[in-house]
């Protein structure tokens, strides 16, 4: 069957296509049917099901004879090793930690936030709580802990498992100070922390409060797996939204671990036992879904990788990690070809080592531009395939799906949607568009199992930020079109979100931290174009009348606010002080405007503009920065 076979076939019996891909898991309980819809717009999946995630990504193979394959393998430049972890050691040691943490009383239910960097332990935590029930909430390792303290009090967790640091190029990330602080400045106190030292850096433990990753573990007993209902949150995964508050994605067990397995077949094109690796982090939801679980779900080899595609050691250290460990399948996004390209534009070190593993190349997180694809397919001579995807539905919603049929590629578009997903372009009528008619993409209620069917402590916000724009559709917050053949292109995102070497940033949360700053009236955050970034924020500032300081100290210290409240990954480093702000006559900041003036791009100006003569001051600030040209 072909690719537009599968789809009509999913059109034609969603529940049937749906309940043919459960029996892929083992359940405790199978589900009696696939979609519960009696809260619709309101949307479950597999509900009446039992199941444990951690039994199908772990023990389920050790009883299927896979014991002495590889699970994990840790590749780290940074700390010039690499281990590997097979699928029997995986699961004595998952089962003692979740033993530990529940003889601390961790059970179902609870929250877990993790906070730690991208080492095996990591993997290992999530699934501990996996196979106790628990809630992980997995935090990215590049924020601040500001926003640390925010996800503590919306998750409210019983622990908090952490490390003592991370490593980035050059410096020690010092986790512990940043998770104290955190602890210090929410309202909600976790009961007790686990703490795994690394060499590089060893942490001062709180009395009464922090454990010891190993010694907490010493003569406990193993945990076995708990079932849960089909609809139990997975986890809790915090991703960006207009505001600063971050929202917080729930995923469910029984439709996370049908869709993830069924992925690794369709759209991957992976067998059991190959190797397959995402170059992400765990904090994202792209090192939830295919560094942690599908590939351990589907019985692969996933690659923990602690480096960057660039200068851990070279340009080179992509191809080594695929030549040493015979990567099938490698999952990055588009940024870090960017920066391959840019330190070895002709490819000579990929000719170096033997590629001959790998199948394709994956490319998701932000948009694929067409030189990097043709750069990528030239220099490995493996498909290079783009999918479009969001946190909120935890996989593809469009893609090439290479286990069915890979498609013509056309760069510059992630092909077409995935069984699961009617998708559709919008006007601003709530009706769907022709070929070649730009509006905002939807997808039909309900959204396919494992996508998130709300927001963790958030219903109404839920409903009102996806299902309220447009009735009957999940409102994706991207704008773009199909053409003729039915391929999508996303063109950029309707709301506030801007996409940074592929992490999802909110420039209302920077705006907040720059109006925090005594000296600031007014501001505005906008997402720029930068060759490797894809887009990086730019801060505008209006100050406080009577304000005579210096405006490079106050920019410096803005950016250095960014810094400290959100953190590094917001990549914060532009803001220029102006006069004032380009607004509508209703008092709308001009954000997508002043974003078009910096790119150089052409714009009709807003027929609402109250003075057009500040796009003349904002244009002229931006070239002191370089931008605006053109
Ligand atoms: N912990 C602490 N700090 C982190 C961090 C982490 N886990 N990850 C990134 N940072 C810091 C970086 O050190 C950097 O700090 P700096 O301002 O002191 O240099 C800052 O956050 C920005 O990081 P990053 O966006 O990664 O930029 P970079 O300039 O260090 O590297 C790339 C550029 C393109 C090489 C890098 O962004 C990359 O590898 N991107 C891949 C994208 C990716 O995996 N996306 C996930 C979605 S698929
Ligand atoms: P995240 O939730 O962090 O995965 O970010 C999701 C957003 O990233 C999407 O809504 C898009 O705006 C963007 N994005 C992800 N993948 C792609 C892609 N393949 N092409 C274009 N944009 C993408």
């Amino acid at each position: 069957m072909g690719y537009r076979d599968v789809y009509a076939a999913w059109q034609a019996d969603p529940e049937g296509f749906w309940m043919q891909a459960a029996a892929a898991i083992d359940w405790v309980r199978p589900p009696s049917r696939a979609l519960f819809a009696a809260r619709a717009p309101l949307y479950e999946w597999f509900s009446d099901g039992l199941v444990n995630t951690c039994w199908n990504a772990v023990d389920r193979h050790v009883a299927a004879g896979r014991g002495d394959q590889a699970a994990i393998i840790h590749d780290s430049p940074l700390t010039h090793s690499t281990r590997t972890i097979t699928y029997a050691e995986l699961q004595a040691r998952v089962a003692s930690l979740a033993g530990a943490l529940a003889a601390q009383g961790v059970g179902k239910g609870d929250r877990v936030l993790i906070y730690m960097p991208m080492v095996p332990e990591a993997l290992e935590a999530m699934l501990a709580c996996a196979r106790l029930g628990a809630i992980h909430s997995v935090v990215f390792g590049g924020f601040a802990a500001n926003e640390l303290a925010v996800r503590i009090d919306d998750a409210t967790p019983r622990a908090i498992i952490a490390a003592s640091c991370g490593l980035e190029p050059g410096r020690v990330v010092h986790y512990k100070p940043l998770l104290d602080s955190a602890i210090d400045m929410a309202a909600h106190k976790p009961v007790f922390c686990v703490i795994l030292q690394r060499e590089q850096e060893v942490a001062q433990l709180t009395e009464g409060r922090d454990l010891d990753w190993h010694a907490f573990q010493y003569g406990v007993t193993p945990a076995d797996c708990v079932p849960v209902e089909g609809n139990h949150p997975a986890y809790i995964l915090y991703t960006s939204g207009t505001t600063g508050a971050p929202k917080g994605v729930v995923r469910p067990t029984g439709g996370h671990l049908v869709a993830l397995d069924w992925t690794m077949g369709a759209i991957y094109d992976m067998k059991p036992g190959e190797v397959f690796w995402a170059a992400s982090d765990v904090g994202w939801v792209v090192g939830h879904s295919y560094i942690c679980y599908a590939p351990l779900i589907h019985g692969n080899t996933t690659l923990v990788f602690e480096g960057k595609p660039v200068g851990t050691p070279d340009a080179g250290t992509f191809w080594r990690v695929i030549a040493d460990h015979k990567v099938a399948t490698l999952f990055t996004a588009p940024t870090a070809f960017r920066a391959i390209k840019r330190d070895d534009p002709e490819g000579r070190l990929v000719g170096r080592y033997d590629l001959s593993s790998l199948r394709a190349l994956f490319l998701a997180g932000e948009r694929a531009d067409p030189d990097t694809i043709r750069w990528a397919e030239e220099k490995l001579a493996v498909p290079v395939i783009d999918h479009w995807w969001q946190t909120e539905t935890g996989y593809t919603i469009a893609g090439n799906p290479l286990g069915i049929e890979m498609l013509p590629v056309k760069p510059g578009s992630p092909t077409v949607p995935m069984p699961g997903y009617d998708v559709q372009v919008l006007g601003e009528d709530g009706q769907p568009l022709g070929p070649g008619q730009l509006g905002a993409i939807a997808i039909r209620l309900p959204l396919p199992p494992g996508t998130l069917p709300t927001l963790w402590n958030a219903e109404d916000r839920f409903v009102k930020s996806y299902l309220t724009t447009f009735p009957g559709w999940y409102e994706t917050g991207d704008a773009g079109m199909k053409d003729e053949d039915g391929y999508l292109y996303i063109m950029a995102r309707t709301d506030d979100v801007i996409n940074v070497a592929g992490h999802r940033l909110s420039t209302g949360a920077m705006e907040e931290v720059l109006a925090g700053h005594p000296d600031v009236a007014e501001c505005a955050v906008i997402g720029v174009a930068d060759d490797l970034k894809g887009q990086v924020p730019m801060g505008f500032l209006c100050l406080n009348k009577g304000c005579t300081r210096d405006h490079a100290a106050i920019v410096r210290e803005v950016v250095s606010r960014v810094r400290g409240e959100i953190g590094p990954v917001a990549a914060f480093k532009l803001a220029v002080v102006v006069e004032r702000l380009p607004k509508t006559r209703s008092g709308k900041i001009l954000r997508a405007t002043m974003a078009k003036i910096a790119d150089g791009q052409e714009f009709r100006m807003p027929a609402t503009i109250d003075d057009p003569a500040i796009l003349d001051e904002i244009r002229l600030a931006l070239r002191t920065l370089g931008y605006a040209q053109g």
